[in-house]
Order: structure tokens, then C-alpha cells, then sequence
């Protein structure tokens, strides 16, 4: 069982709602869930004692939604070295806007590898052009990447 420390960005609610659907899975299979609120980038610090998973659309032309821009500003101000913490990435888009496809996803995921933290599998984009149901993707591929998160070291002390 692992503890899972959510950080979304979501503009009209769709990244929101895949992730509570997300928590939900996470809850029901009995691992501990935690959303991350603000813009403390302690917040990020802290979930190297579990996994990060940051689920997000992309609003403008590659931007992050309000929801989540002051968190990633205030880490990237910080850069706090992360090389503990494993993260994966859900990334909302649409391919119609063609370069900036995900970029949300795309600079959390970057930023955060910048810092040393360790990327589990690979990031999920989940195309708008393609589905109306980001959380049925997004539940698909969580049993797979939860399969490749290594079993936590145990402490013998
Ligand atoms: C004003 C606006 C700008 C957008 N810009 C981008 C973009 O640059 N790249 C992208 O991949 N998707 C872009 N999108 C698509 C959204 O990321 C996508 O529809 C997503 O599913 C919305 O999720 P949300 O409801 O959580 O905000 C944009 C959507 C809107 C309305």
C-alpha cells in the first residue's frame, strides 16, 4: 500500500474529475490519498515519502491552468532536489492544438525530472479529440502503471 499525493490543474473540470475518479480507484484498492492544495512547494517535497501523481489539462497555448501554475512557479523558483521522489504524469489536451499538445504535462513532467525525481512509466496524454471520457483512459492505464512502482524498501530498524 503506498500513499499518493495528487497535485491537478483543471480549467473546466475535466482533469478534475478524472483525478477524483483516480482517488477513488487508489481508495477502494486501500492505498491513502492526499490532494495537494496551494502553491507550497513543500507540498511536493513531502510526497517523496509516497508517489506524486500530477494530473492536469492545458489551457492557452501550452499553459497550466490557474489550479496548478503557482504550484509548478513556486517549485520551479525553489528547485528543491527531489532524487527520492517517483511521480507519474496524467496530461489533458487536444492534438487540434497542434505544438503545445499537452504541454501542461509536458513541463510538470520536465521540471520535475530536472530536479532528479524519478518518472514511473510513461506520461499518459489523453486526447479530447479522441474521447469525451478522460477518466475511462485514465482508469485504464492506472492498474499498469501502479504494477511498476517497485515495492517500497522496508525498514528492518
Ligand atoms: C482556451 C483553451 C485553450 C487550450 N489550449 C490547449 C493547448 O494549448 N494544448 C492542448 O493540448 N490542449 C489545449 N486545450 C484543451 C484542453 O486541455 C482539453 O480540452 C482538456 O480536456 C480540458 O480539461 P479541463 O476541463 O480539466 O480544463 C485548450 C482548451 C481551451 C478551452
Amino acid at each position: 500500500m503506498a500513499a499518493f499525493h495528487l497535485a491537478v490543474g483543471s480549467v473546466y473540470g475535466a482533469a478534475e474529475h478524472t483525478a477524483e475518479q483516480l482517488a477513488a480507484y487508489l481508495t477502494e484498492q486501500g492505498h491513502q490519498v492526499q490532494w495537494i492544495e496551494g502553491d507550497d512547494p513543500q507540498a511536493i517535497v513531502d510526497a517523496a515519502e509516497g508517489v506524486l501523481l500530477v494530473i492536469t489539462s492545458t489551457t492557452g497555448s501550452g499553459d497550466l491552468p490557474d489550479t496548478l501554475a503557482p504550484l509548478f512557479f513556486a517549485l520551479r523558483e525553489r528547485f528543491p532536489m527531489l532524487p527520492g521522489l517517483r511521480y507519474g504524469v496524467i496530461a489533458l489536451g487536444d492534438s487540434s492544438y497542434g505544438e503545445t499538445f499537452c504541454g501542461a504535462g509536458r513541463q510538470f513532467d520536465e521540471l520535475l525530472a530536472e530536479l532528479g525525481a524519478k518518472r514511473v512509466g510513461e506520461r499518459l496524454q489523453i486526447d479530447a479529440c479522441e474521447t469525451f471520457a478522460p477518466e475511462e483512459e485514465a482508469l485504464k492505464w492506472l492498474p499498469q502503471w501502479l504494477s511498476q512502482l517497485e515495492p517500497q524498501p522496508v525498514n528492518a530498524d
